[in-house]
């Protein structure tokens, strides 16, 4: 079913207006956001519970909960334990590509935790101080991550699948004072070794790190450095326990770098009130999770759905996770979710779409399914990247089960439109993540500034102030954060999304409206893939756009412009391009199509018109846009396109 489809099947079955439960919530949280925010902030432990809630004060820029102090771990963690939850599982670890999996409770957590903040106390980790951590799905990454947050040192999470210069670049924008690592991760291809990476990494960044603490996994033991490398298991038999320290409401828990338009990459901060009170208060009204209960995000700890649901938000409510070292599919086969859902009792799921339609390649009549008693799932949610109407179909015929799609990213930090679970299901509009959830005030507006008509497309915006939990700015950088988010718009914190909302206020995120692309839930900037491409000694010039992918929704696709006199053939310049990709950005780019073309399509002023391209490569419907400096150039770009296996079909021009 396409997204036309979709609406028009959604419009036709529309009988009356939508009754939702929410709409005095979303009122109260628009109209009176103190009132209303100061009440969610009971949803936690505080050590001086906030009087003044929001702070207005340095407008475009806002903090919540400016006056009070508490600490993440604590919430997490020791509170729930002092409630009489110690016996509780806390997390269940379940690690298919190692054979392994256990339960850890939540006196076994706090252990752990205290031990590691202690270690970290030790070695001169200071409040304030950041910690790198590059490390795969294992609960130690977990336990790094709120030993961080127990002693007020600010972590800062480097996702596994990024090479050893897109860890130095982040090493060089946070400084951190110690990095934690491990051996290595597992992939169905293979281990793969970290720690040389890590090694690369320190030895080219700029920021020298002292110290380091490594777990070494039975699957690869590595080389570890004397005098600046320790060993986890070590010590964290001679370590000390460390307290909770409180911290300010403000102070950054951490810094997650993201991809915007150019290659340097966003360090989105994330304060320790505003997030814990919006994730407290998403696991109950969106995700209909409460102390006790089963959740699982299949995602990873270096993107922000595994730093906002496979750890602290389920925590933050005395809930258990499920941390999962697997894939979808492979891992061994395609019931792998269906069957650790059953085996432990999972009450709400979350995961992409990609994973989904992996999940439908192999087993498209969801054969593999019969025979697995889903009667512990009550729902499936869906984010990371748009959802197609057919996955979600697919999924929900599968399962008999509500598939909840929702929109939401990196620096938002949870879920700004979505179906809220824990209030009422609304009618489910395949294509769309239903409406804005309560504190997110989302418009859809034109270049010039004004709303849109219900169904004409628009930028997605987000009027100010952005509820809790949202950043406040990026590391050390307010003035590109607002010049990234808060200028185009005064007033509104621009998306970088392109959608509409329909006449029931459902939203429709179609597109970016920057050079964002997102492969397989894997949210990476083409600007960062052009600036590798252009280190080859061979290149002059070169452009990537996103093309559509059946599997991963888009994959990169390059196009290189050769310097004279180059005689590389074809097959040689792709298979250095697509290593150079791999060991500059690394392996989860899935960069493996490009191809040489004599000259690229630009405007006259010298924009090179990458929209165009991507249309071209799609099918869509272009049009020549009147600025072009050689309208020859987009045929140039239809045949190496072509060649690719895209633009297989003669869209006609409009003009
Ligand atoms: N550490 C090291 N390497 C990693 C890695 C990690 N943490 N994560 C991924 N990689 C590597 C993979 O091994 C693969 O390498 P390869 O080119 O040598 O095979 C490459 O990065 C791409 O990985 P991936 O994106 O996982 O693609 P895939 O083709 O291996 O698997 C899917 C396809 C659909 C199964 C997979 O993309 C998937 O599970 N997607 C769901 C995404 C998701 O949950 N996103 C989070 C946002 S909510
Ligand atoms: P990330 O910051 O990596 O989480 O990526 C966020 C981006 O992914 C968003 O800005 C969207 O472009 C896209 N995205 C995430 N979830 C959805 C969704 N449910 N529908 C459409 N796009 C989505």
């Amino acid at each position: 079913m396409t997204d036309t489809q979709a609406q028009a099947q959604a419009q036709s079955q529309k009988t009356s207006p939508i009754q939702d439960p929410a709409e005095a919530m979303r009122t109260e949280a628009s109209e009176q956001p103190q009132t209303y925010w100061r009440a969610a902030a009971e949803l936690l432990h505080w050590d001086s519970f906030p009087t003044q809630i929001l702070d207005d004060s340095r407008s475009p820029l806002y903090s919540w909960y400016t006056d009070g102090a508490l600490n993440s771990c604590y919430n997490a963690i020791d509170r729930h334990v002092e409630a009489g939850r110690g016996e509780q599982t806390a997390i269940h670890y379940v690690s298919p590509v190692t054979e392994t999996a256990y339960s850890i409770s939540y006196n076994e957590l706090l252990a752990q935790v205290k031990r590691l903040a202690g270690y970290l106390v030790s070695q001169g980790v200071q409040r304030g101080d950041r910690v790198v951590i590059y490390m795969p799905m294992v609960p130690e990454t977990a336990y790094a991550m709120l030993a961080c947050a127990r002693i007020g040192a600010i972590h800062s999470v480097v996702f596994g699948g990024f090479a050893a210069n897109e860890l130095a670049s982040r090493i060089n924008d946070a400084k951190p004072v110690m990095v934690l690592s491990a051996s290595c991760g597992i992939e169905p291809s293979g281990v793969v070794a970290y720690k040389p990476l890590l090694d690369s990494a320190l030895a080219q960044a700029s920021h020298k790190v002292a110290k380091c603490l490594i777990l070494q996994r039975p699957q690869y033991q590595a080389e570890l450095q004397p005098g600046r490398d320790a060993d986890w298991q070590q010590a964290m038999q001679t370590a000390p326990d460390a307290d909770c320290v409180s911290v300010k409401a403000t102070d950054p828990l951490y810094i997650l770098y993201t991809s915007g338009t150019t290659g340097q990459p966003k360090g989105v901060v994330r304060d320790n009130g505003g997030h814990a009170v919006a994730l407290a208060w998403s696991m109950k009204h969106i995700y209909d999770i409460e102390a006790g209960d089963i959740f699982w995000a299949a995602s990873d700890v270096g993107w922000v759905v595994g730093h906002s649901y496979i750890v602290y938000g389920p925590l933050l409510v005395g809930a258990t996770t499920l941390m999962y070292e697997g894939k979808p599919v492979g891992t061994p086969d395609a019931a792998a979710f269906w069957r650790t859902i059953a085996k432990y009792k999972v009450k709400s799921f979350f995961t992409a779409p990609t994973a989904i339609r992996a999940i439908k390649r192999e087993d498209p009549d969801g054969l593999l399914l019969r025979g697995v008693d889903l009667g512990c799932l009550k729902q499936m949610f869906l984010a990371g990247e748009r959802c197609d109407p057919d996955t979600l179909i697919w999924a929900q015929q599968q399962l008999g089960k509500p598939v909840i799609d929702h929109w939401w990213q990196t620096e938002t930090g949870w879920p700004v439109a979505c179906n809220l679970m824990g209030v009422a299901q609304l009618p489910i509009k395949p294509g769309s993540p239903a409406r804005p959830v309560p504190g997110y005030q989302v418009q859809v507006l034109d270049e010039s500034g004004k709303q849109v008509a219900a169904g004409d497309y628009g930028n997605v915006v987000i009027k100010l102030p952005l509820p809790p939990g949202a950043l406040p700015t990026l590391w050390q950088n307010d003035q590109r954060y607002i010049d990234s988010y808060l200028s185009m718009y005064p007033g509104y914190y621009l998306t970088g999304d392109a959608g509409y909302m329909d006449e029931d206020g459902y939203l429709y995120i179609m597109s970016r409206i920057d050079d964002v692309i997102n492969v397989a839930g894997h949210r990476l900037s083409t600007g960062r893939f052009e600036e590798v491409l252009c280190q080859h000694p061979a290149v002059a010039e070169a452009a990537v756009i996103g093309v559509e992918d059946k599997l991963k929704g888009q994959v990169p696709l390059g196009l290189v412009v050769l310097k004279n006199g180059v005689t590389l053939g074809d097959d040689e310049l792709r298979q250095q391009l697509v290593a150079l990709v791999r060991s500059e950005i690394g392996p989860v780019a899935a960069f493996r199509l490009v191809s040489a073309i004599p000259k690229l399509p630009k405007t006259r002023s010298g924009k090179i018109l990458r929209a165009t391209m991507r249309k071209i490569a799609d099918n869509q419907a272009y049009t020549v846009p009147a600025t072009i400096e050689d309208p020859a150039t987009l045929e140039l770009v239809r045949h190496v396109l072509g060649k690719l296996g895209y633009a297989d079909s003669q869209v006609k021009e409009h003009r």
